[in-house]
Parts: structure tokens; C-alpha cells; sequence
């Protein structure tokens, strides 16, 4: 049985700057489950910046075209199962496309065991969380003491791999796009120093918020922050190459900086990248550390709710311009 379907479809790949023109939302339908197989409904979107790098493809899952339903994922229910693994009413993490409802291999379906609020479980307990946790402590290695530095600090990583980074006893900066995203991570998140990376000194403004260097760069942008950053690392520093935000929303993205590799060879520093579902074997411990905090209030839950499915293509544009505080979702049904 066909049933109405609610759906964004991405019209054309962007060649320049991603606009809502760029999608098209439609009563579309949705087919039965097959065999090994589950009927599930969006609850809630996942908004990333890495949606808009699909677009371009050269990234860990193939590109996407014109005419296809929008890539991503988040939380759904299950309603109805062709598999032993999942009844309905179940929650999963899924890749569901942005559309209503979506039939999906329940082997790629993850159940979640929900306590407290769902959105939770794309934030902080979601592949965000675990993104900003597993990326800092297996490839940056932070110490207490040390200066951790983290770029694109007030969205949904960066938020986290700071706080992460202040529990684990670092003295913790982070680079925004205004001042209004500093005085949060200040005044509510208990960052050290931000920096405006739109304030006209980044070097300057850079070399007076870390005076004794940086040890440990958590970088969600490139660009024009990390060439600055390399400037300040101090030896043996570890650069955890996270995202390329700032490359994202353009066909022509810029070669890499001037400091690679002449500064990681004289100052030691090892720049490495991860994609988060490789670090999973310690998925457990970081979900354990990660609850812990946040029920004990340590870690500051940011999160940033659109409403609608109609609204998916403005909250991704909107979050490219850097619209959002947090980790951003669309609220389906
Ligand atoms: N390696 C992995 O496994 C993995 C997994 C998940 C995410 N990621 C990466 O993590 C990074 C953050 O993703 P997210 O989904 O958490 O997004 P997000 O940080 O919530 O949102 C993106 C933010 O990037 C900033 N930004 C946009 N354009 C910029 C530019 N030109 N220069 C500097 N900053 C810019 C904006 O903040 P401002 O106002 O501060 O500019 C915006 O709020 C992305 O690079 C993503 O690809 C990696």
C-alpha cells in the first residue's frame, strides 16, 4: 500500500553557494517493507554541515544527484517490521532521507533505548557527541593543563569537544563567528577565551587569547583558521582534523595552508583525521562519560530545534551562514 509522503528533494547540485532553490518539497509516497526490512517515521532530522559536502561528493559516502530524495538521517519510530530485530513503536537511528516516512534495511536501523529527551540522542548521546569526544581523546590526546584550541566552538561539535576538553582539565579556546557565540561559550559553557574569527585579527586576536600556544586544535573549518592556528602550536602539538566547514559550500574549495607541511615538520605536530564510526570499538565508554556529565550537570546540552520538514532546506542554509547555536534538528512529527 502506497501512503502519502511528505519530501525534499535536492533539485540540482550547487555550484556555488547552497540555496533553497536548490531543493523541492513534495507529496510524494512511500512503498511496504520488504523482507528484512522496516516502515518507519521521521521523528527527528539531523541538520550537519557534512550534508552539504555530500553534495559535492569526494567524501566517506557517494555523491548525490539532482532529482534524489535529500541525503541524511536521525530518529525514527518504527511502524511497521519485516524483521526480527525490531517491532513497532521501537526508536532508531536511521538513515531515512529528509522525508517523512521511509522504508530502510533494519540491519542499518540502530535501536535506541530513549531515557530523557530524544533529542538528546542527536546531540550530545548522538554521532555528535561521540564525534567531539572520540575525535579529542583518540587523535588530540588532550592533558590537563594543556591549551585546546576548537574552530566552529558554538555549533554542534565544537560545543562538545570544548566542554570534553575543560573536563578532561584544559585550558579551552574556541574561534566563532561572532561575539554573541563567545559570550555563550563563556558566560554558559565555561570556555576560557573565544576568538571572532570575523573580527579582522585573527593572528592577533589568536596570539593574545592562547599566550602560551596551542597543544591540542580540535578544527571543524580549514581555511584561514587553521593556517593562523599552525602559527601558534606549539611543539608536539596534535591537530585533529574534524570537518572542512569553511569548504564546504563551494565548488572551488582553497588548497590547504601555507604551513604544511614546513611548521609540522619543524614544530613535531601530528595533523591527523578521523571519520567518527571508525573510533565505535569505544562508543560505549564515551556514551557512559558523556550521560555521566550531562546528569551531573557538567556538560551544557546546546541544542537548536527547527520545526516542519518544510523548513529542512532553510535550517542546512541557515547553519552554512552559521546560523545555529548547537546542534541543529528539524522536528518531523
Ligand atoms: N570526522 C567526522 O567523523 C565528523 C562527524 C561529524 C561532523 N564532522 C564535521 O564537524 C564539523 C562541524 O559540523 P557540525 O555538523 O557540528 O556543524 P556545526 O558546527 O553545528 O555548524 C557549522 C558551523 O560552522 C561555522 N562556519 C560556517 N562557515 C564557516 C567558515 N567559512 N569558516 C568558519 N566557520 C564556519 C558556523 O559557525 P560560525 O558562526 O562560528 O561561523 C556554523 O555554525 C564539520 O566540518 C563536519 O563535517 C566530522
Amino acid at each position: 500500500m502506497a501512503r502519502p509522503n511528505r519530501q525534499v528533494l535536492l533539485r540540482e547540485i550547487p555550484t556555488g553557494k547552497l540555496e533553497q532553490s536548490h531543493f523541492d518539497v513534495r507529496d510524494g509516497e512511500c512503498g511496504d517493507p520488504g523482507d528484512g526490512e522496516v516502515l518507519v517515521k521521521t521523528r527527528l532530522l539531523s541538520i550537519d554541515a557534512a550534508n552539504r559536502a555530500w553534495m559535492q561528493g569526494a567524501t566517506y559516502r557517494s555523491a548525490l544527484s539532482g532529482g534524489d530524495v535529500m541525503a541524511g538521517g536521525g530518529l525514527a519510530e518504527v511502524i511497521e517490521s519485516r524483521a526480527d530485530t525490531l517491532a513497532p513503536g521501537d526508536i532508531v537511528n536511521a538513515e531515512t532521507g529528509w522525508q517523512e516516512y521511509a522504508v530502510v534495511p533494519a540491519r542499518q536501523a540502530t535501536k535506541i533505548d530513549v531515557k530523557g529527551a530524544l533529542t538528546n540522542y542527536l546531540s550530545v548521546l548522538g554521532v555528535t557527541g561521540l564525534t567531539a569526544y572520540l575525535g579529542l581523546t583518540e587523535i588530540g590526546q588532550p592533558k590537563p593543563g594543556e591549551t585546546l584550541l576548537v574552530s566552529a566552538a558554538a555549533g554542534a561539535t565544537g560545543n562538545v569537544a570544548g566542554q570534553v576538553g575543560r573536563l578532561l582539565g584544559c585550558r579551552v579556546v574556541g574561534v566563532v563567528g561572532s561575539d554573541d557565540k563567545g559570550r555563550i561559550l563563556t558566560e554558559r559553557l565555561g570556555f576560557d577565551a573565544y576568538v571572532n574569527y570575523k573580527g579582522g585579527n585573527l593572528h592577533k586576536d589568536l596570539k593574545a587569547a592562547c599566550p602560551d600556544g596551542i597543544d591540542v586544535f580540535f578544527d571543524n573549518t580549514g581555511g584561514d583558521i587553521l593556517g593562523a592556528a599552525l602559527f601558534r602550536m606549539n611543539q608536539h602539538g596534535r591537530i585533529v582534523c574534524c570537518g572542512v566547514v569553511s569548504q564546504y559550500d563551494t565548488s572551488n574549495p582553497e588548497p590547504g595552508p601555507r604551513g604544511v607541511p614546513g611548521l609540522l615538520i619543524t614544530k613535531r605536530i601530528r595533523m591527523e583525521g578521523f571519520i567518527v564510526f571508525d573510533l565505535f570499538n569505544r562508543r560505549d565508554e564515551a556514551l557512559e562519560r558523556l550521560s555521566g556529565w550531562v546528569d551531573r550537570g557538567d556538560l551544557v546540552v546546546l541544542e537548536d530545534v527547527f520545526e516542519g520538514l518544510d523548513s529542512a532546506p532553510h535550517a542546512l542554509v541557515d547553519l552554512l551562514a552559521g546560523g545555529n547555536v548547537g546542534k541543529r534538528m528539524v522536528r518531523v512529527s
